[in-house]
């Protein structure tokens, strides 16, 4: 085999109390990628659609970065190309670089007969994701390579944990059509916080990863709460608590902002709630005069995969 096509999905990261560590996978908004073995050595980005200014040379790309640092670890003979057809909107928050980062290993990884397993692939395109939020994280590139909901425990040594999803739930997404960078909202957030606010959010933080094992609903939205971040974060969104007022008021378990921002998620249990939301995140966002994209999606607990 030369080539393959894959799906790389977006992800939301944090999932409230989750900051840095935790993450689920999005099914029905992703990315489309050719990978292809050349005879000429070196990495080639040779195509990139999907009307966004991304730079082509490898090594300013997040995509080509993280096939960058897998490439000279194996070395293998010959080189590879690669075509990104980009669907996730840069700076949107939900994984746009993750998916590119995690699309050129995956593919790699496959055309050589796949000789790492996905956590090796996780350490590559972290050095990709670096690039877009100038520090290593996995919270995003963890859910697109694993599927479902993942917990990245350390990232030295590198350790993740797969959660299981519990059936029927669903994720509405709100997606207002303003950029925000990730390193731009991670230089808001504060370098220490109280212990108190650190108790509560460990104490949800735990209390989540339980429910999401026993599909415990009512513990699930009692959980979705962050005291950290997102009272940072959340100046950058207009109209954002006003959004998440009127979530939770058509039922959903509860709201955050997805990653970085600006788009805010829900989690809800069945596909009739989560409809319900988009039509409330839509009213409440009409408001602001601000173009918006609303998704509803299953967990996708596969993950990236070959088309
Ligand atoms: N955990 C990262 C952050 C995710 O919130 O900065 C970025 O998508």
């Amino acid at each position: 085999m030369n080539e393959i096509k894959i799906f790389s999905p977006a992800t939301v990261a944090n999932v409230a109390c989750g900051f840095d560590v935790l993450g689920f996978c999005l099914d029905s908004i992703g990315d489309e990628m050719v990978i292809r073995k050349t005879d000429k050595k070196g990495i080639f980005i040779t195509k990139i659609e999907g009307g966004f200014k991304l730079p082509y040379e490898a090594e300013l790309n997040v995509a080509g970065v993280s096939a960058l640092a897998m490439y000279h670890a194996l070395k293998p003979e010959g080189g590879f190309e690669i075509e990104i057809h980009k669907k996730i909107k840069p700076g949107s928050g939900i994984g746009s670089s993750a998916a590119s980062a995690v699309g050129s290993v995956f593919g790699m990884n496959q055309l050589l007969g796949r000789p790492l397993n996905k956590t090796q692939l996780t350490a590559f395109a972290m050095k990709g994701e670096a690039l877009a939020s100038k520090c290593e994280h996995a919270d995003n590139l963890a859910p697109a390579l694993f599927g479902g909901f993942t917990l990245v425990k350390s990232l030295e040594p590198l350790e993740i944990l797969q959660i299981p999803t519990p059936n029927d739930m669903f994720v509405t997404i709100i997606h207002p059509q303003i950029e925000i960078k990730t390193s731009e909202a991670r230089a808001i957030l504060p370098k220490e916080v109280a212990l108190t606010k650190a108790v509560a959010q460990w104490a949800n933080f735990g209390s989540l990863i339980h429910a999401l094992h026993t599909s415990d609903f009512g513990l699930i939205q009692r959980s979705l709460n962050d005291v950290i971040v997102e009272p940072y974060r959340s100046q950058l969104i207009p109209n954002y608590f006003e959004v998440k007022t009127e979530t939770l008021k058509a039922g959903a378990l509860g709201a955050g902002i997805s990653g970085s921002g600006p788009s805010i998620f829900s989690l809800s249990k069945g596909l009739e709630t989560a409809n319900n939301v988009a039509d409330a995140m839509k009213k409440a966002y009409n408001k602001t005069g601000i173009d918006f994209d609303i998704h509803v999606s299953k967990i996708n607990k596969e993950g990236v995969k070959v088309l």
